[in-house]
């Protein structure tokens, strides 16, 4: 999986994104030797920096961010020779004239060819003034050498910001050159799901409604704001979290087996999957999803804030910090198999994963045996997958109890690569198949529109929450949650 020489042309290189994660996925990569025989990165921003100070910046970074490799001896002060910057305001064409003179240069060493990757990590706003701004130069052009795009989440805002990103990238770009990256499609447990469900014989005779009860996918986060008010009080958890990630996560474990494991017979199942959620009018958005906001509350035995309590948060918000939902997928797999997602900041722990609940046994023929069995997959942390199940406890009365049987990534004794690691290599090779394509995140909006008008205060149909806080920091979220899942059935205990 060698790439070709190529040079990485990173848009908002002095950005956080930049620093703690790509960066040192690019070190780790080109250290590890994956980035191919000749490789190097133009960093670009709207700040004035020599190449110098931009090297000094980047080894900094490196230094100082906690997802670098240990340096081999010598490796941070060779990486530091790959390394340029140019800078520009982003509205004009003179910063695009100097990157494809960076390329022109590098040309020679890249044996004869002007590969690029462009990653514009920077506020969405500046995705459409980019993207154009490469178009006018030509940077798209693929003659001589690939050129390829990489777009930050989020993909608009809503889907009708998120139609216009799209058609302009396509006023410039083919759909097989745009990489939107999604992080989650770049974990290695998350892939897993795919390995295991269609790489065993097992567990995929049982994945449909004559088995399953119900799917439940919990992202919890122990974490708060972090210092990112200003997106988060216009995101809030549904287009942080719910539109992107976690659909992902819905239309891997609902999407049926593919013909190929290729890009596009990946994706269109996928879009499939999508496809056969049930919309949820804004009308119905109360029966189906609730929303919480985090209160003051004990973390770790410390006491912290509340959302409203967070510097730069409007006084009064009503951003969402919390979201519980029941999608129905009207498909011949899943008819009557509710999937049950919740995502939610300043949860008791930081902890992601996927519980394929099954049904009951049809008899209770022992005391306690009549549990559902899960099959659980722990995206993070302590990454693995458990069965649990009943046992007969040792002794006289055949009594059952739940035992659970584990599997962890430690049997393989590897580090997990870093999702950006991941997915960065995939683009600089053209392997699309972890990137969402236009119509996934089309069809995620459209899954999302209903709830967004009744939680968004700009939208006309805006609901007000009359009961914000509802949750304290440090607990499972609001009540409501229990009741949108129960009375039979309930959340997961992790
Ligand atoms: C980001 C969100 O996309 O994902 C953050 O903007 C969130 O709010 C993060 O904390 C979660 O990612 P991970 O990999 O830590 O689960």
């Amino acid at each position: 999986r060698a790439p070709e020489p190529a040079t990485l042309v990173i848009f908002g290189a002095t950005g956080d994104l930049a620093k703690r994660k790509l960066l040192p996925a690019v070190f780790g990569l080109w250290q590890d030797g994956l980035l191919g025989s000749a490789f190097n990165i133009v960093g670009v921003g709207r700040q004035e920096m020599t190449d110098e100070q931009f090297k000094d910046y980047a080894i900094e970074a490196l230094k100082t961010s906690k997802e670098t490799d240990t340096p081999q001896p010598g490796a941070l002060e060779k990486f530091r020779e790959l390394l340029y910057y140019e800078f520009g305001d982003f509205g004009a064409d003179e910063v695009y004239g100097k990157v494809k003179a960076q390329l022109n240069e590098a040309e020679d060493a890249h044996g004869g060819r002007k590969n690029a990757l462009f990653y514009l990590s920077t506020p969405p706003s500046l995705f459409e003034p980019i993207s154009n701004g490469l178009g006018r130069l030509g940077l798209q052009d693929q003659t001589e050498g690939w050129r390829r795009i990489i777009v930050e989440k989020p993909f608009g805002t809503d889907l009708a910001s998120a139609r216009h990103l799209n058609d302009t990238l396509h006023g410039v770009w083919n759909e097989s050159q745009v990489y939107r990256i999604d992080h989650y499609l770049g974990k290695e447990t998350v892939q897993n799901l795919m390995a295991i469900r269609f790489g065993n014989a097992i567990f995929e005779p049982l994945w449909n409604r004559s088995f399953v009860d119900h799917i439940q996918i919990t992202n919890a986060e122990d974490l708060g704001l972090e210092g990112r008010a200003g997106y988060y009080e216009e995101a809030g958890v549904v287009r942080d979290m719910l539109q992107n990630h976690l659909m992902q996560v819905v239309a891997l474990t609902a999407m049926e087996p593919p013909a190929a494991f290729d890009a596009d017979a990946i994706r269109d199942e996928k879009v499939k999957a999508l496809r056969a959620i049930r919309r949820i009018p804004v009308e119905r958005v109360s029966e189906v999803a609730v929303r919480g906001q985090y209160g003051p509350g004990t973390l770790d035995g410390e006491h912290v804030p509340g959302y409203r309590e967070e510097p730069n948060v409007q006084e009064g918000s009503g951003t969402p910090t919390y979201v519980a939902v029941k999608y129905e997928i009207d498909n011949w797999r899943w008819q009557g198999v509710p999937f049950y997602v919740r995502s939610g900041k300043r949860l008791p722990k930081k902890v992601t994963e996927i519980a394929v609940v099954f049904k009951r046994p049809p008899l209770g023929l022992f005391p306690g045996g009549l549990e559902r069995n899960v099959l659980a997959f722990r995206i993070q942390p302590d990454e693995g997958v458990s069965l649990k199940f009943s046992s007969k406890t040792p002794g006289q009365e055949n009594v059952l109890r739940e035992v659970v049987m584990d599997f962890r990534y430690d049997a393989f004794g590897a580090q997990l690569e870093s999702p950006y690691s991941r997915l960065l290599l995939d683009a600089m090779v053209g392997d699309a198949t972890l990137f969402p394509r236009e119509d996934e995140v089309d069809q995620a909006w459209q899954i999302v529109s209903g709830i967004l008008e009744a939680w968004d205060p700009a939208s006309p149909h805006y609901v007000p929450p009359t009961d914000f806080p509802n949750y304290d920091a440090g607990t499972w979220g609001p009540d409501e949650a229990d009741q949108l899942i129960g009375p039979d059935r309930r959340w997961r205990r992790l």
